[in-house]
């Protein structure tokens, strides 16, 4: 009896956060860098980088030590998540970063905080773009066609899990049930960064694939 109410107190917990802060569980099942992708970049002369969703900055950190002090490191996450991240990186002796917080508000993401970077920089500025954050169309489309205006020509867009579904996700509904109220069945089942990926990326000549699912890189 004890075990049950201890396994409902952690649901409920679990629910909790997610609905007071903002539609996104705390836990993920994230454990690692990305290893494709600090593996390519080590080929690379990149030295201004953009990540969109940084969680714990397993890649963050990763990115730090390869640019080494050099360029600029932009961090996009929720503003706790910036804050832990860029304070580790920063013990790590790495200052050369820049973070770029979101609110926990239902319709606030890193797109907002595109804006003010767009207004700063009428000229692309970045010369890699990791995007592994919300995984959807309704954030992160308007993710990459603004990340588009900021990309240098020569320039790489990655994208982390072609084939992610919000189904059997860390936000499946039978995990976190808010899912079901903002997202329909059909969505909830499809492919959303594969759809970006066909529908805004491979459709564009300006972009050539150089890892396939992943990295493209901007050619004019
Ligand atoms: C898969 S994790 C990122 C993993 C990280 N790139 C790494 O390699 O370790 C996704 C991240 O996206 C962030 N995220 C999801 N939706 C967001 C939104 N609407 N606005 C800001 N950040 C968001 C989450 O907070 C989470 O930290």
């Amino acid at each position: 009896m004890a075990f049950l109410k201890n396994v409902r107190g952690i649901a409920d917990r679990l629910r909790f956060i997610g609905d007071e802060r903002g539609y996104y569980p705390r836990r993920l099942a994230v454990s690692n860098h990305n290893h494709q992708t600090i593996e390519f970049i080590q080929k690379t002369q990149c030295r201004f980088i953009a990540e969109f969703g940084i969680y714990k900055g397993y890649t963050s950190i990763e990115f730090a030590r390869f640019l080494n002090g050099r360029g600029e490191l932009h961090l996009f996450d929720y503003e706790d998540r910036v804050n832990d991240v860029s304070k580790a990186i920063r013990s790590a002796g790495f200052n050369n970063i820049k973070t770029f917080g979101s609110s926990y508000k239902l319709l606030d993401s890193y797109n907002w905080c595109l804006a003010e970077v767009l207004n700063q920089h009428p000229d692309p500025i970045y010369d890699y773009v990791f995007l592994d954050g919300a995984h959807t169309w309704a954030v992160d489309a308007l993710t990459t066609l603004l990340v588009d205006k900021l990309l240098v020509v020569g320039g790489y867009l990655d994208f982390d899990d072609y084939d992610w579904t919000l189904k059997g996700s860390s936000l499946d509904p039978k995990l976190f049930p808010l899912t079901r109220k903002l997202y329909t069945d059909r969505q909830i089942a499809a492919q959303q960064v594969k759809m970006i990926i066909d529908l805004l990326v491979r459709r564009d000549v300006r972009y050539r694939e150089v890892v396939p699912n992943k990295i493209f890189q901007k050619i004019a």
